[in-house]
């Protein structure tokens, strides 16, 4: 549930930091690479033009970058048996689309960890559900529908290293590299993005969107009306 008012401040703030940069690329790594995506010209459907500002990424171009980003994990794992181990909520539909590209034998369990829970603070996770698959010794490929600070992927790395894999490997749909807060980077990106306030394809926005086909830009009206903070779980 990625509803937290400072997030709302920190994003649309970034939206401009992220621009000037664009304009003026001056050699940051987090700004220039081959696989940033700024925009699509694919329409935003009717039904979802009051809350999607535009879209980023089509349908058509998830799909393909999800069948090339299992080609490449193959690589990564040629000739083992993986455990792949998906954080929920947010990875429901890339990870469902992407186990079935994967031609490597495996095993799938998940871990439930939001970054919002009763009495947290920020940067504190809550587990919802703990791995019940022994990964000692295994190959682990950890998936994410998002890179955001970091936080998640690092402190869930610490947990699962703590059981003592073979390696793990990561894996996440979309990185935002400018909101980075941790020295995290995955190891296999579908895309990397700017820092806008995206939802769809699993992505939320206070438990909604996420049944959206393609990853679109929230519009800010949508989060600047959410005066309420959120319902906490
Ligand atoms: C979102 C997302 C990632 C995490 C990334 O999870 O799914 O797990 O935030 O952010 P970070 O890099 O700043 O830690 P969220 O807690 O919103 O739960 P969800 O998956 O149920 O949407």
């Amino acid at each position: 549930m990625r509803e937290r008012c400072g997030e709302f401040s920190s994003c649309h703030h970034g939206w401009k930091n992220f621009s000037a940069n664009l304009i003026n690329p001056l050699g940051s790594r987090e700004f220039v690479s081959a696989r940033l995506i700024t925009h699509s010209k694919a329409p935003v459907p009717p039904r979802w033009r009051a809350d999607v500002e535009r879209v980023l990424i089509s349908e058509e171009q998830l799909a393909r970058r999800v069948k090339s980003l299992a080609r490449e994990i193959e690589g990564g794992f040629r000739g083992r048996e993986l455990v792949v181990v998906a954080l929920l909520n947010g990875t429901v539909m890339f990870l469902a689309d992407l186990i079935r590209h994967l031609n490597l034998p495996l095993r799938l369990d998940f871990i439930g960890v939001s970054s919002y829970g009763l009495g947290t603070q920020p940067g504190e996770l809550t587990f919802t559900k703990e791995l019940r698959i022994n990964v000692r010794g295994r190959d682990v490929l950890l998936v994410d529908d998002i890179l955001d600070t970091g936080n998640t992927l690092t402190r869930v790395i610490a947990k699962l290293q703590v059981l003592k894999p073979r390696q793990i490997q990561t894996c996440v749909l979309l990185d935002k590299p400018a909101r980075r807060t941790h020295q995290i980077q995955a190891d296999y990106v579908g895309f990397e993005i700017p820092d806008y306030f995206v939802i769809g394809y699993g992505l939320d926005f206070a438990e909604r969107y996420r049944n959206l086909p393609f990853v679109g830009v929230l519009h800010p009206r949508i989060y600047a009306s959410a005066i309420q903070p959120p319902v906490k779980k």
